[in-house]
């Protein structure tokens, strides 16, 4: 449903098919909290639920349908109100965006309207026209699409956050297994493609442009994930706590999605990129960066790359890897071996982000996007670094090698976690 092939011409159908599903799934996750809460904000960094009903909508009209196709307005206002979400640095300044907001059933209707005017595009519009730098290679109409999916995961973090007695979750089992063995993984020195030809991918933001090989020296890394019972020894020596543990009764928990869990000492620990930093550090290694990643997931002994980790299948979460909303919550490290990279690294996509060392910062080649010129560009501060791969509440859809997500260093509520590397 998600790979058209660029000489195939665009399928209007999968893109209304897959908008369609996306709201679905918009709507799922707003079924997971209480009505009361809907003008909540959990996370102080982040607005409160209403405002992502408004802006996701919102958001694929005024880039689709107003601004790149030209047609007019919904309603002025609420496209300005709803109309940028990213994270404020401060909760001083997260303050001061915060309005009065409209409720619940304004916004409905407002959200239905954009709805019916995005589909009205997507069944007659033209998607793709060279001639309109917004649409050329349809990009503002991959670019609504995908821009749902990436809120599905950050709404998400959000309702992980909000107290018990308001989350609506479903429950699933989990598991905890033994210890795994450590035995870091040589990798050769070689090459890595990062990045993506513009005509080579159907889609890609402006940040995976262009493509350029780089040379990777030889380097150990883990074949798992730093697991939480790994993790706990560096706690118990005197390094920061992961922001998804907390204590009861003298006893580390893990705060889940949607239930509280004595911790899963198996599970990768998620915690922020300095965390991770300073555990490798602690423990003799350093951390993966961006290059080492795609040595390690996309490399062979054979010295060609592949597309995946697992090779050339389509992402599938039912044996590549714990992604595309299967489960909310981690699972055992190791849970996918069918995921497994040609030299034996696992969970590389899935299971949580991975961390890298590498500060997020454009590629040579790189271009604002006509669609969205600030979807990049103000996040290359030295300050977000880069992560790879998949999060639990990643989408399928969104699982691609040149894909690069990126948070700030200390940003606590993001689902990553991280693998060391060994000179
Ligand atoms: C790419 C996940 C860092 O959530 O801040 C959504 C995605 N940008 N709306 C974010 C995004 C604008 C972005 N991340
Ligand atoms: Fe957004």
């Amino acid at each position: 449903m998600d790979t058209l092939a660029p000489a195939a011409g665009l399928d209007r159908e999968a893109m209304a098919s897959r908008y369609r599903a996306n709201r679905r799934r918009t709507a799922g996750l707003f079924a997971m909290i209480a009505p009361e809460a809907y003008e909540d904000r959990p996370i102080p960094l982040r607005h409160p639920f209403v405002f992502y009903d408004g802006h996701i909508p919102d958001f694929a009209f005024i880039t689709l349908v107003r601004d790149a196709l030209g047609r007019p307005s919904v309603d002025p206002e609420l496209e300005r109100l709803f109309n940028r979400g990213i994270d404020p640095r401060d909760a001083a300044t997260a303050a001061q965006l915060q309005k009065p907001w409209p409720d619940r059933a304004t916004v409905r209707a407002f959200g239905d309207a954009c709805d019916a005017a995005i589909f009205e595009a997507f069944a007659n519009a033209r998607l793709d026209d060279p001639a309109n730098p917004r649409l050329v290679h349809a990009e503002a109409a991959w670019n609504v699409l995908e821009h749902e999916e990436m809120h599905h995961e950050t709404f998400t973090y959000i309702v992980h956050r909000l107290a018990r007695e308001k989350q609506r979750g479903p429950r699933f089992a989990h598991r905890d297994v033994a210890p795994l063995r450590r035995d870091p993984i040589a990798i050769p020195a070689g090459r890595a493609t990062l990045g993506a030809r513009r005509d080579g991918i159907p889609f890609g933001w402006d940040n995976e442009f262009d493509e350029h090989a780089v040379d990777v020296a030889a380097f150990g890394v883990d074949a798992y994930d730093v697991t939480n019972g790994e993790y706990l020894a560096f706690v118990r020596d005197g390094g920061p706590v992961p922001p998804f543990w907390f204590e009861r009764d003298g006893a580390y928990m893990l705060l889940g999605a949607f239930e509280d869990l004595p911790l899963p000492s198996s599970w990768p620990v998620w915690c922020t990129q300095e965390q991770a930093a300073a555990f490798a550090r602690w423990s003799g290694a350093r951390l993966l960066t961006e290059p080492e990643y795609h040595r390690a997931a996309y490399g062979t002994p054979g010295g060609e790359e592949r597309p995946h980790p697992w090779g050339e299948a389509a992402p599938d979460p039912a044996r590549h890897g714990n992604f595309g909303f299967r489960r909310f919550d981690p699972e055992p490290a190791g849970s996918s071996p069918e995921g497994a990279s040609a030299w034996g690294v696992h969970d590389l996509v899935g299971n949580g982000w991975e961390w890298t060392a590498t500060p997020f910062a454009p590629f040579a080649g790189f271009r604002p996007m006509a669609s969205y010129p600030l979807y990049s560009k103000d996040f290359f501060d030295g300050m977000h670094f880069v992560m790879k791969g998949a999060s639990p509440v990643t989408a399928s859809t969104l699982v691609r090698r040149s894909l690069r997500n990126w948070f700030y260093y200390d940003y606590a509520y993001v689902y990553a976690t991280f693998r060391r590397a060994y000179d």
